[in-house]
C-alpha cells in the first residue's frame, strides 16, 4: 500500500477526503493503528499524561519524545508519522526549534513535527527550510495550560476568534503543511478550515475540520474515570482489561493456570507438551 506523506494529505484535502489521525506511544499499539488504515500516527506529548501519569504535558522532554518516537517508528509502515516538539524545545529561538526538530527526525524517525501556538512563523519557516514538514496546533494548546488557567475552550470571544483566524493564516504563510485545531467552537473551526488551503485536523473542534485526531487511550476507553465532552469511546477497554487481569489473578491463585497445555514435557517428543 501507498505510504501517506505530507503531499498526500494535501491531496486528501483537495479531494475532500477526511484525514484520520490517532496518537501512539509504543510499538504494539502503533502497529494496530497502522494496520487499521489510519492516515497519520501522532507521537503526542500527551504521553506526559497517558504514559507518565502527569496532570499536564509540561514535564515531557525531547529525550522522552525521541524514545517514544523510536518505539513507534519500528511499527509504522503506511501511516504518516508526526512527532510533537515538547514544551521548551522550540520556544527559545528558531535555531533551537530547528535543532529540536532535527533530533525528532534523526533520533525518532519523525516525518514531520508539530508545535503549538501562534506567533511562531519564524520557527516554522526555519524548520520548513530545512526540509522538515511542520504541523501547527492552535486553540486549546495544552502546553499553555497555566496561561489559560486550565484546559478551557479557546476562541469564544470575538477578539480571540479573530486572533485564531490570523494565527492559522500566518502558519500557512510560514509554510506549515497542516494545523491541529483543538478545543475551539465548531463554527470557528469550520470557518478556519474553509479559509485555508492546508488541511485542518480537529479535536474538540467539531466536524467542519478536514480531519480528526483522538488520543488513543481516550478512543479505546482505557481510562473510565473521566470523559471530556470532545471524547467518544469507540471501545470500553478499561473494563475488559481489568477483567482479564482479575481472571488471570484468580486462576493463578486457585492453580488452574497454567494448565497442562501451557506446560512443557521432559522432551520435545513426549506427550503432554511440546517445547515450542
Ligand atoms: O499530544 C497530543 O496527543 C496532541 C493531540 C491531541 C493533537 O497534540
Ligand atoms: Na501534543
Amino acid at each position: 500500500t501507498r505510504r501517506v506523506t505530507a503531499p498526500v494529505l494535501h491531496q486528501y484535502k483537495r479531494q475532500g477526503q477526511r484525514i484520520v489521525m490517532i496518537t501512539a506511544y509504543d510499538a504494539t499499539f502503533a502497529r494496530l493503528v497502522d494496520e487499521s488504515g489510519a492516515d497519520v500516527v501522532l507521537v503526542g506529548d500527551s504521553l506526559g499524561m497517558v504514559m507518565q501519569g502527569h496532570p499536564h504535558t509540561l514535564e515531557v522532554t525531547l529525550e522522552h519524545m525521541c524514545y517514544h518516537a523510536r518505539c513507534v517508528r519500528r511499527a509504522v509502515q503506511r501511516a504518516h508519522l508526526v512527532v510533537d516538539l515538547p514544551f521548551m524545545s522550540y520556544q527559545v529561538s528558531p535555531e533551537q526549534a530547528l535543532l529540536s526538530a532535527g533530533r525528532l527526525v534523526q533520533e525518532g524517525g519523525a516525518e514531520a513535527v508539530k508545535l503549538e501556538g501562534g506567533g511562531r512563523a519564524d520557527a516554522v519557516r526555519k524548520i520548513v527550510q530545512a526540509g522538515i514538514p511542520v504541523m501547527g496546533h492552535l486553540g486549546l494548546t495544552p502546553q499553555s495550560v497555566h496561561e489559560f488557567g486550565g484546559f478551557r475552550v479557546q476562541g469564544r470571544e470575538d477578539a480571540a476568534a479573530e486572533r485564531l483566524r490570523q494565527d492559522a493564516l500566518q502558519l500557512q504563510e510560514a509554510g506549515a503543511y497542516a494545523v491541529v485545531l483543538e478545543g475551539i467552537p465548531a463554527a470557528l473551526a469550520r470557518q478556519i478550515s474553509q479559509s485555508l488551503a492546508i488541511p485542518t485536523i480537529g479535536i474538540g473542534a467539531g466536524v467542519g475540520c478536514d480531519g480528526q485526531v483522538l488520543v488513543m487511550q481516550d478512543l479505546l476507553g482505557l481510562d473510565d474515570r473521566f470523559k471530556p465532552r470532545f471524547v467518544k469511546r469507540f471501545a470500553e477497554l478499561a473494563g475488559v482489561v481489568r477483567d482479564a487481569f482479575a481472571t488471570y489473578g484468580r486462576e493463578v491463585r486457585e492453580g488452574s493456570f497454567p494448565g497442562a497445555e501451557h506446560s512443557f514435557g521432559p522432551s520435545p517428543a513426549s506427550p503432554g507438551g511440546s517445547s515450542e
